[in-house]
């Protein structure tokens, strides 16, 4: 395979190996991740070039839409096609925006319809989206285990979450991974990075490419692209695929060209020096 996806492998959960460079489903929706994409035909189209360009690792969420994202991946992808990562614990409003909701009956009817839409009998890896603020955490977290008892799920992931919650919620289920806001220039969350490590559980960086334009970021990202006569976007991924083993990117796209450039990124070797260069980018300064 030439023009695939050659990122090494993670065992999500110790038990399902995927291709480390994944893809991030939210963007098959409508404007602000709010109904039905503009062309649905295009939206197909990018699923199924990620499974022909080797992505078998595949990000979404009950609320991209909402069910809009994982309608069309249950329709798209057959049953071996990728490991599919979902999430519940958002709702959103006609506004767009997105409310926190933890509450366990409500987790528990989130699965029913996600397994419908995904049109399988197990979710692969479900995510807890993100914490509730009114609803206990270990509330939450229990309604996951008790999924993963009942067959609904195979794994369970966390979102959004501190290395105390990420703690606390392995004393009550195995976690399989972590996903967090993370990329070249934005690394708050090193540290749960580094627990995900200690633990050996995967690390999903969402919005992987967010500070590519930003200052600090930019021209260094550039100079090392100049160099592999690539785009500062596929430095962005690269870095993250070389800063930890754990790593699991998933940049989102909704355009085929887009996402070969994205898949390419996987075949980008980045050198030490370059590594030192991107490590010591500081968006703040
Ligand atoms: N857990 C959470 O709370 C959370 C939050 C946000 C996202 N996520 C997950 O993370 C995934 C990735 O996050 P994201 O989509 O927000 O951020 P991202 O992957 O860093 O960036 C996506 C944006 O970049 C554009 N893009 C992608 N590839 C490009 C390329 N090669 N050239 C130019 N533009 C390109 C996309 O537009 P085009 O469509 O035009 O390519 C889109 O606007 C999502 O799909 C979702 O699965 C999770």
């Amino acid at each position: 395979m030439t023009d695939g996806n050659e990122s090494d492998t993670f065992d999500v959960g110790g038990d399902l190996t995927v291709h480390r460079l994944g893809f991030g489903a939210m963007r098959l929706t409508g404007e602000d991740i709010i109904g039905p994409p503009a062309d649905e035909r295009a939206a197909r189209a990018v699923v199924r070039r990620a499974v022909d360009l080797g992505i078998d690792f595949v990000d979404t969420a009950d609320s991209y839409g909402p069910g809009v994202s994982e309608r069309l991946l249950g329709e798209e992808l057959g049953g071996d096609d990728a490991v599919v990562a979902s999430k519940a614990g958002l709702l959103r409003n006609r506004d767009g925006d997105w409310l926190p909701h933890g509450d366990p009956d409500y987790l528990r009817n989130q699965v029913l319809c996600s397994l419908d839409r995904l049109g399988t009998d197990t979710i692969d890896l479900y995510q807890f989206h993100r914490p509730d603020p009114d609803v206990d955490f270990e509330d939450s977290i229990h309604a996951f285990a008790e999924m993963k008892d009942a067959g609904q799920i195979r794994h369970v992931g966390l979102s959004n979450v501190t290395v105390e919650q990420l703690e606390t919620a392995r004393e009550i289920v195995d976690v399989a991974t972590v996903q967090n806001r993370y990329n070249v220039g934005n690394r708050d969350d090193e540290d749960v990075l580094r627990a995900c490590e200690a633990y050996d559980v995967g690390f999903i960086p969402w919005g992987p490419m967010y500070t590519v334009d930003e200052e600090g970021v930019a021209g260094t990202l550039e100079e090392v692209a100049d160099a592999h006569d690539a785009t500062r976007r596929q430095v962005a991924l690269a870095w993250l695929l070389h800063h930890s083993d754990v790593t699991l990117p998933i940049p989102g796209t909704s355009s085929v060209d887009h996402l070969e450039s994205n898949v390419a990124a996987s075949r980008l070797s980045l050198t030490d020096g370059e590594m030192a260069a991107l490590n010591a980018v500081d968006p703040q300064s």
